[in-house]
């Protein structure tokens, strides 16, 4: 056999055992680390903004549909609000990010608890109807409500909800 060859054939065996060796000592350096816990002083980090500690008590406001659409941010003087299954959340103060033209204004005005559960942005999903969600969707749903409830004040409810109220939150 020349060098060349014999060179090439200790590459050949050299690099998967390399290889194991490698997979066996980082296998045994992780078993090695303590678990990490997570620290409870330490937020975790979101993109998401931060529940409030500072919402007002609920309001009960009766509200139709209809109502509801005055508030959809198209008039700068009136509030934004938002429905999740019939529970109307004041959200002004994100305007960025359901005023006209902004993200989610989709939802603005209206209760389109359909399109929150089935996390579409579509006009024809964001619909007050989620009778047809799945259990999936309507723990997505679910999830929103409480999401909203944590950061928005309740300012009503919707009166002409499709879904009776007492399967509401
Ligand atoms: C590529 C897909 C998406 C990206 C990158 C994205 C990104 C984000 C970001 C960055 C925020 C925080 C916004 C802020 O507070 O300024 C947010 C919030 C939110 N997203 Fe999305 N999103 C996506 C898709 C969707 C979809 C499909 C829905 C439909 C349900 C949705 C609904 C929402 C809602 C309701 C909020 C809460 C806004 C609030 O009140 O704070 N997102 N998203």
């Amino acid at each position: 056999m020349t060098l060349l060859g014999l060179i090439k054939y200790a590459f050949v065996l050299l690099l998967p055992a390399l290889y194991l060796a490698h997979r066996y000592y980082s296998a045994e350096r992780t078993r090695a680390l303590p678990p990490v816990a997570p620290d409870p002083e330490k937020p975790v980090k979101t993109i998401m903004q931060a529940p409030r500690d500072d919402l007002a008590p609920p309001k009960d406001d009766p509200f139709t549909l209809e109502q509801l659409r005055e508030f959809d941010g198209s008039d700068p003087s009136k509030p934004i609000y938002v429905s999740i299954k019939g529970t109307v959340f004041d959200v002004s103060h994100k305007a960025d990010v359901y005023g006209p033209g902004k993200s989610y204004s989709i939802f603005a005005g209206k209760d389109g608890s359909k399109g929150l559960g089935m996390s579409s942005l579509k006009p024809e999903d964001a619909i007050p109807d989620y009778s047809g969600l799945n259990e999936k969707d309507r723990k997505v749903l679910d999830d929103w409500h409480s999401f909203f409830s944590k950061r928005y004040n309740i300012v009503g409810r919707v009166t002409d909800h499709p879904q009776p109220l007492s399967s509401n939150l």
